[in-house]
């Protein structure tokens, strides 16, 4: 099986498993894991920010991150479809109080839908935005990269309103662009980013902020049941990602490229191979008449994995566990299903 279903589902490779299972540990609800606060100091620095937490998820980052700015009952704005409107289960709301507005542009910043979005303070009546929240790169935008990403910042600066990152494919976005991560982190007063995606670690994201917004972070983590012992373990692999998976990353947008131009000869106007800037091909069926579940299907029976992501649309994403050949076979395939 050929699976691009996400770029979750790499293994560790034997030199990951060799750094996990070499790593000195300690008990990190002690603070006493070394290699944990290896990694957390490590992600921090390379984003910019004074502290970081090492997260079971990157769901938990977000939701941490999006509390350690939003009071309860407060409101963070995000694009509709974004990860943690879409894809959290609704746990902004329910586990921190968090409302969401959302505006709507294919996952990307729209400047101008945000601007009449933000609700100023207008007294004991309104609701207040209090963080703004963006996906970079997009999950379900295709993987897009937000090239407005340091206008909104301006902008968010100057009205005093932080700005939260979700940067799970934030190492994409630095790889794509040639920008260090840290240009775009550290504009953010919390961001979140993945170790268990592109980088093939098995487990873990990094929320980074300043020391305070993380002390704060690290009691809700634990108050949340989410406080862990020796981590270290799985840190490791995060660090001997950080060390060796980073520009690799340009291996998975090259093949998602050529998905992307197999796909778009084979069916015109289901996907735009311009816009696939990072891992991740979002193809619209629209055109072809076939449905999400009968491709998936028929996909799946010839030995390719994908997913359906809307009512037509499928996602394809290139990973670590997908060399260049395989990734070929896997657009052929495809290319014959939705022509
Ligand atoms: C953009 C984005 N943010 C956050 C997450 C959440 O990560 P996790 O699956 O580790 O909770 C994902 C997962 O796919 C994602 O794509």
């Amino acid at each position: 099986m050929i699976d691009l279903r996400s770029d979750t589902v790499t293994k560790p490779s034997a030199g990951m498993l060799t750094a996990m299972t070499s790593a000195p540990l300690g008990d990190d609800v002690y603070g006493e894991d070394p290699t944990v606060n290896q990694l957390e100091e490590t992600v921090a620095g390379l984003l910019g920010h004074e502290a970081g937490l090492f997260t079971v998820t990157g769901s938990l980052a977000n939701v941490l991150g999006v509390m350690s700015l939003v009071p309860r009952g407060g409101e963070v704005l995000c694009e509709a479809s974004a990860h943690i409107v879409r894809a959290e289960l609704g746990s902004h709301a329910a586990a921190s109080g968090v409302t969401t507005r959302t505006w709507s542009a294919s996952g990307l910043i729209d400047l101008e839908q945000i601007r009449a979005l933000i609700a100023p303070d207008l007294g004991p009546y309104f609701v207040q935005t209090a963080a703004v929240s963006v996906e970079n790169t997009h999950n379900f935008g295709g993987g897009a990269i937000q090239h407005a990403y340091d206008a909104l910042a301006d902008e968010l600066d100057t009205r005093g309103i932080p700005l939260h990152l979700d940067g799970a494919r934030l190492w994409n976005a630095s790889v794509a662009t040639g920008r260090p991560a840290s240009a775009y982190a550290s504009r953010a007063a919390a961001a979140s980013v993945c170790l268990s995606k592109g980088l093939g670690a098995p487990v873990g994201s990094v929320l980074v902020g300043s020391a305070d917004l993380i002390a704060e972070a690290r009691v809700w983590r634990k108050r949340l049941g989410a406080g862990w012992r020796q981590a270290g373990v799985l840190a490791a692999a995060g660090l001997y990602a950080l060390e060796h998976n980073i520009d690799r990353l340009a291996e998975d947008h090259a093949n998602a490229r050529v998905i992307a131009e197999v796909l778009a000869d084979a069916a015109p106007g289901s996907v735009k191979p311009d816009q696939v800037e990072t891992n991740i091909v979002v193809v619209d069926l629209s055109s072809t008449g076939k449905s999400v579940a009968d491709v998936v299907a028929a996909a799946r029976e010839a030995g390719v994995l994908i997913s359906g992501v809307g009512a037509t649309q499928l996602r394809v994403v290139t990973h670590l566990d997908a060399a260049a050949e395989d990734c070929r076979r896997a657009a052929a395939v495809l290319a014959s299903i939705i022509s």
